[in-house]
């Protein structure tokens, strides 16, 4: 039976008959605000690539959760930009490091908000890779002690998930084993599970001063030509512990956050990246598209796809439409 019976235009006719039919609800209660911490106080440092996003003093970060939580965004994940960077990323396991001050301030102004940190030494290296670098190459078991001493870092602070980005294998398990050593067998692990090596960090590198000095990051995040593999690496991260798992980017790898949702029955998550959020800026600005409306569209991909979480630059401007 087909036309004229069946005519799908007929619920496509009003705002509100599309309303009705509508498969995709994106909520704001699956929204991630990113945020990029800095020392000093007062201080908005704007990032050229990344329009409306700076790096910001600890108070101001405060301000911004603020600002988040009252628009009903209800979590942030936090990226340190610290004093000063070293070959072995110790500003990642300070105990008065960029992060653990933000998340102690932000956690007693906003109690209710969730703060996830991200746990990568990529930020605090001066070579600007995710682990320890030994004759040249990024070592994978020696990067483990200090990844699971960031992670208990931010437990200690009052973290409420830490989320490993590194993508060295074994992370996730000596993370778990390390939190429950120490008594947070609660603090959920948000694993990076499938993070891809993408063009579209780019903006994030400015932001948080991490570009490679050397190489790149191909030896250790996946080769945008796999898919099967990023179900094996979502398994291993299951297998370790994880509570729930990220594939990053979101947009050109919406085909893996289908296939993990329909795989594995954690939470899903999916970062829409630095890059994504500047190409939608760039464009809107050269007057090529329609912010709101592309913002949106690739939102509502990104739900459809099977993420039930997503991290966004764009959180506070979902919230404001949501609302
Ligand atoms: C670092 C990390 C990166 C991002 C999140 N965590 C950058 C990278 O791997 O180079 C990227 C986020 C973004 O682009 O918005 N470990």
């Amino acid at each position: 039976m087909a036309y004229p019976t069946h005519r799908p235009r007929r619920l496509r006719r009003t705002a509100a008959l599309r309303r009705l039919v509508a498969e995709t609800r994106p909520s704001i209660d699956g929204l991630v605000l990113p945020l990029f911490v800095a020392p000093g106080s007062g201080r908005a440092q704007p990032i050229a690539a990344m329009p409306g996003v700076a790096q910001l003093s600890v108070d101001r970060a405060v301000d911004e959760c603020k600002a988040a939580f009252d628009l009903g965004v209800p979590a942030v994940i936090l990226f340190g930009i610290p004093e000063r960077k070293d070959a072995i990323g110790s500003g990642a396991y300070a105990a008065d490091g960029i992060v653990v001050r933000a998340v102690e301030a932000i956690k007693s102004a906003l109690p209710e908000l969730l703060v996830v940190t991200d746990v990568c030494l990529c930020e605090y290296t001066d070579h600007g890779h995710c682990g320890i670098v030994e004759n040249g190459e990024v070592a994978n078991d020696a990067s483990l002690e200090p990844l699971v001493k960031e992670a208990l870092a931010h437990a200690r602070a009052g973290a409420d998930i830490v989320a490993p980005s590194d993508m060295m294998d074994g992370r996730v398990g000596a993370i778990r084993a390390g939190l429950d050593r120490a008594g947070f067998v609660d603090v959920p692990i948000m694993a990076y599970a499938a993070k891809y090596a993408s063009a579209f960090y780019g903006p994030f590198r400015e932001a948080a001063e991490s570009t490679p000095r050397f190489g790149d990051r191909r030896g250790y995040q996946m080769d945008s030509a796999n898919a099967r593999e990023a179900l094996r690496e979502v398994a291993l991260d299951v297998e370790e512990g994880a509570d729930i798992v990220m594939v990053k980017p979101a947009l050109a790898y919406l085909d893996v956050i289908q296939r993990v949702h329909e795989r594995f029955d954690l939470p899903v998550a999916a970062y829409a990246v630095s890059g994504e959020y500047a190409m939608i800026k760039a464009a809107a600005a050269a007057g090529m598209i329609d912010e709101e409306r592309a913002m949106w569209e690739t939102h509502l991909a990104i739900v459809r796809a099977g993420a039930s979480i997503v991290l966004t630059y764009f959180a506070k401007d979902l919230a404001r439409r949501m609302r």
